[in-house]
């Protein structure tokens, strides 16, 4: 066990500066909250240098298409593959440090299903639950993990909804270090906190909210030198933007017209954005997508704050959703993600739990699969198709941001029609009949197997 009480060491800058998204004071280090010395605002990563020496976003553009070809475990990963416009390691000594596991290289998928469900012509999925630990997080935990061993600590830390937990106690475990779970009793999905117990975690389910994990983390960093791999670390976000530069490169560097992405602590939906508009100051993309932000009814803390203060002000809430991912009530990058919806002329728009469940059985019948926090986006185009926000003739990513095996529970009570049951929304969802596919239980017999066959066939 470390000395708690002995002072944490600060992160030193390399290629990048600490920028205050409040005040914009630049400092070469961060305090262990990340947090602005002057004004308390969340910290963002910035590189000076471009200013005077702007990458060529040809040069670029070759350079990553020719690491492809390339062995090496930092061009082998799908987020250090864009190291150029990540807080990357100065040195080729410091590229043997990366903590990998091959993550990013996650596929585009067409959805014409989908598509035409939603009455778009043109829609694609882009699959973050296709990385190493099943979500989107391992492209951001690349980045903090391997900063936070560069500057020195022992362990880490994060509270969460499972997929953190997940990934971050991985990537603690690949490179050496001790790794702190600080999770909500009974609110993650058994497969998440199995992962956790199996990196090697120390798993504490706490009788809280996702939001009251987090509050206890910022109380923890101050105190012990725990270093904290939450979204607020400015070293995660940008990790995760790489899944902006990997999806431009997917689509030969034409940017859709939107970009639909689930919203929960909104780290996520902040990265892309900032890597959206980085990618058009550096000339790599002409013009930016749209960004929207869905979230569920029960855990629509930015939909809120947008209608009711016009961003000016946080509206906090009592978060309740069965997309346990996103259940989460007091976003700590609500001002990154509302900055990036004025950036990028997105929309922020909730959806029911049955709008939810209904289209990531869509989702599933497509061979695809997600999550229910992920599939928000195809419930929340539907109604931005609706509103007429999106046309029928743009093209639309969704970030599908989980795998489909990270909460099996939800999946499974929903094909047995029991997702529902005793709750307000029981009668409203008997309309999901004809996409549930209950498990048929049967004697071992041929007759019996092809009576369901020709029934199915029917069906
Ligand atoms: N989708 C999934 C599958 C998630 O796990 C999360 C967040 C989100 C969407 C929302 O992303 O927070 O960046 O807006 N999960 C966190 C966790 C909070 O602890 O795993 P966000």
């Amino acid at each position: 066990m470390p000395a708690f009480s002995s002072p944490a060491p600060g992160v030193q800058s390399a290629n990048f500066r600490f920028r205050c998204i409040g005040c914009g004071d630049l400092s070469d280090s961060a305090s262990q909250d990340f947090r602005c010395a002057h004004c308390g605002d969340l910290l963002e990563i910035t590189y000076p240098q471009w200013k005077k020496a702007k990458p060529n976003a040809e040069t670029l553009k070759a350079a990553w298409s020719e690491r492809r070809l390339s062995q090496s475990p930092v061009d082998l990963s799908g987020v250090w593959r864009f190291r150029d416009l990540l807080p990357a390691p100065d040195t080729t000594a410091d590229e043997a440090h990366i903590i990998t596991l091959r993550e990013g290289n996650t596929p585009l998928y067409e959805l014409p299903q989908c598509a035409r469900s939603a009455d778009v012509s043109r829609l694609f999925a882009k699959h973050q639950g296709m990385n190493p630990t099943g979500s989107f997080k391992d492209c951001g935990m690349t980045v903090a993990a391997t900063f936070a061993r560069r500057a020195g600590f022992r362990w880490v830390a994060c509270a969460s909804t499972g997929n953190t937990s997940a990934s971050m106690a991985a990537y603690a475990a690949r490179g050496g270090m001790r790794s702190l779970v600080l999770v909500p009793e009974g609110k993650i999905s058994w497969s998440k906190l199995s992962q956790a117990l199996d990196y090697g975690a120390v798993t504490c389910q706490l009788r809280t909210d996702f939001d009251g994990c987090l509050r206890l983390l910022q109380e923890l960093v101050r105190r012990a030198p725990v270093h904290q791999l939450n979204s607020i670390n400015p070293f995660r976000l940008e990790g995760q933007k790489t899944l902006a530069l990997e999806l431009l490169e997917q689509l030969d560097w034409q940017p859709p017209d939107h970009i639909i992405v689930p919203g929960g602590n909104l780290g996520n939906s902040s990265a892309i954005g900032k890597a959206f508009v980085e990618m058009r100051e550096l000339g790599l993309i002409s013009r930016l997508p749209r960004l929207s932000v869905i979230q569920a009814e029960g855990a629509n803390a930015l939909v809120r704050t947008l209608r009711e203060t016009g961003g000016q002000r946080l509206v906090s809430v009592q978060a309740e959703t069965r997309a346990t991912a996103i259940r989460i009530g007091n976003p700590a990058s609500w001002k990154k993600a509302a900055h990036v919806l004025e950036a990028t002329g997105g929309a922020c728009e909730q959806v029911s739990e049955i709008e939810i469940a209904q289209a990531k059985a869509e989702i599933g019948a497509e061979g695809i699969g997600c999550e229910p926090a992920s599939a928000v986006t195809l419930a929340g185009l539907k109604k931005l198709v609706k509103q007429k926000f999106v046309q029928p003739d743009e093209s639309v990513v969704l970030v599908l941001t989980g795998n489909l095996l990270k909460d099996p529970d939800f999946t499974i009570e929903f094909h047995r029609g029991e997702l529902f049951k005793g709750s307000a929304d029981e009668e409203a969802s008997a309309g999901l009949d004809p996409l549930r596919r209950a498990p048929i239980v049967l004697d071992a017999t041929l007759d019996a197997v092809i009576r369901t066959l020709e029934q199915a066939e029917k069906s």
